[in-house]
């Protein structure tokens, strides 16, 4: 199961470091070409390369982390999705005004997942700040929360196992319509619940 990430920023980053702790391979992609992430990928260890965003976009698991508004450049012109997995990790607002965004009363999911047609959407790793995610998911006694939701439920039972694999406690919080919304920042009540499960 190949897993890529475009998006390498604070997110994307975060989730390479992640997967990278764990020992499990992955590729991720900026906007500017993989040179460009020389510095940030190799304090990672050497399971996580550096590539090009239609690289990344091949995986079997594409992490999308990028700032709201580019999005659709980020997704543009690429292969068909054939049912691969794409994971939602995005919220809909932005740095440096955080004014959130008009989404015309969908979840922000669901926008995505039209920018992703073809791909099974599972919504994860979007409901902690980057330093939290990317800090050591046993935590307090137990393994910190992370929640996941999707209309698909094998590949929403695939995301789970991943992160269950890296070391977090997943929360299948059902479909996008009820768990995407518990999640979404702003309006969800989820958002920056940093949760460890005991036990
Ligand atoms: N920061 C948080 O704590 C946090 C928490 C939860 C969710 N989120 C969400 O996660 C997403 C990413 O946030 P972030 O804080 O990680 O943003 P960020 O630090 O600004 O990073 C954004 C990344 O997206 C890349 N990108 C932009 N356009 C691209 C394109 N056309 N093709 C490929 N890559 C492209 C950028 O690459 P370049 O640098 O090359 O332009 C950069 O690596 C957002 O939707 C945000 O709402 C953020």
């Amino acid at each position: 199961m190949s897993i890529g990430i475009i998006g390498a920023g604070n997110i994307g980053l975060a989730v390479a470091k992640t997967l990278s702790r764990a020992g499990i391979a992955a590729s991720i992609a900026n906007s500017r070409g993989p040179e460009s992430l020389q510095e940030s990928v190799g304090g990672l260890s050497p399971t996580i390369k550096a590539a090009t965003r239609e690289e990344v976009a091949s995986a079997d698991i594409v992490v999308i982390a990028v700032n709201w508004s580019k999005l659709p450049a980020a997704v543009a012109d690429l292969p068909a999705w054939g049912g691969r997995i794409v994971i939602d990790a995005n919220n809909p607002i932005e740095a440096p005004l955080f004014k959130p965004v008009d989404l015309h009363g969908r979840i922000s999911s669901q926008v995505v997942a039209d920018l992703v047609s073809g791909a099974r959407l599972v919504k994860a790793f979007n409901h902690l700040r980057a330093d939290v995610l990317a800090s050591d998911p046993r935590a307090d006694g137990g393994r910190r929360v992370l929640f996941y939701s999707g209309d698909d439920s094998v590949a929403k039972a695939e995301v789970g196992a991943l992160i269950d694999r890296l070391g977090f406690a997943g929360i299948d919080l059902g479909p996008l319509a009820v768990g995407a919304k518990l999640t979404q920042f702003p309006g969800g009540p989820l958002p920056n619940q940093n949760l460890v499960r005991i036990g």
